[in-house]
């Protein structure tokens, strides 16, 4: 893979999507722990980089006049059956609110469908806004609540999915 992506975020930002390497995951590890997500870790992303079959593991990097390409964020997802669980996406600060997040979260929808997938999954904290409205963006809508489900501190999660299914037969039409 490697997708050159501009069109869903700022003009001028040179983004390329690619598959996660064992060579990002100490920046992944780095987004990770600055983003305050329930740490996976080194041993974690490693192990599911293993699983290539299942897992949908992908990151982005933005060309920067500076330091030439930057991994500005990450997504990770797994396909169970018919279903992806999407488990964990960080932008880097700097990089928030130019669409990346979103390229992010629809390739790996769009990988999602292609392995067939009918419905998409994830949780949420419950007062994580700016995650909640990413997810809303893409057509994801609450469907449940999970109570206490976050540690450190104790939250609720919120349950959300999209149905991928119906998606694939409108793009066929
Ligand atoms: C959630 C996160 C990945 C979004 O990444 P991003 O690249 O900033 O997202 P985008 O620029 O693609 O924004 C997509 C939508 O998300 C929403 N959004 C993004 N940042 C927001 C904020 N600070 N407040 C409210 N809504 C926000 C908006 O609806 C936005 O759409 P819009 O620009 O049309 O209004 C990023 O904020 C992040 O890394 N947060 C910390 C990690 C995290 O919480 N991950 C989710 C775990 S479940």
């Amino acid at each position: 893979m490697a997708t050159t992506e501009s069109a869903a975020t700022n003009p001028g930002l040179n983004l390329s999507i690619d598959r996660m390497t064992e060579h990002d995951l100490v920046e992944v590890c780095q987004i990770e722990d600055l983003s305050g997500l329930s740490a996976w870790g080194w041993d974690a992303y490693h192990h599911e980089l293993q699983s290539r079959g299942d897992s949908i593991m992908l990151v982005a990097r933005i060309d920067s006049s500076l330091h030439g390409f930057e991994l500005a964020g990450f997504i990770v997802a797994r396909t169970i059956a018919d279903e992806l669980h999407v488990n964990n996406v960080a932008v880097r600060h700097e990089f928030r609110g130019r669409g990346i997040g979103s390229v992010l979260l629809q390739t790996s929808l769009d990988e999602g469908r292609k392995r067939k997938a009918k419905i998409a999954q994830l949780e949420v904290r419950a007062g994580n806004e700016a995650a909640q409205n990413l997810y809303r963006r893409s057509g994801f809508e609450v469907v449940g609540r999970r109570r206490s489900y976050y540690r450190a501190p104790v939250e609720d999660a919120l349950l959300m999915s999209l149905l991928l299914a119906h998606n694939v037969q409108a793009s066929q039409d």
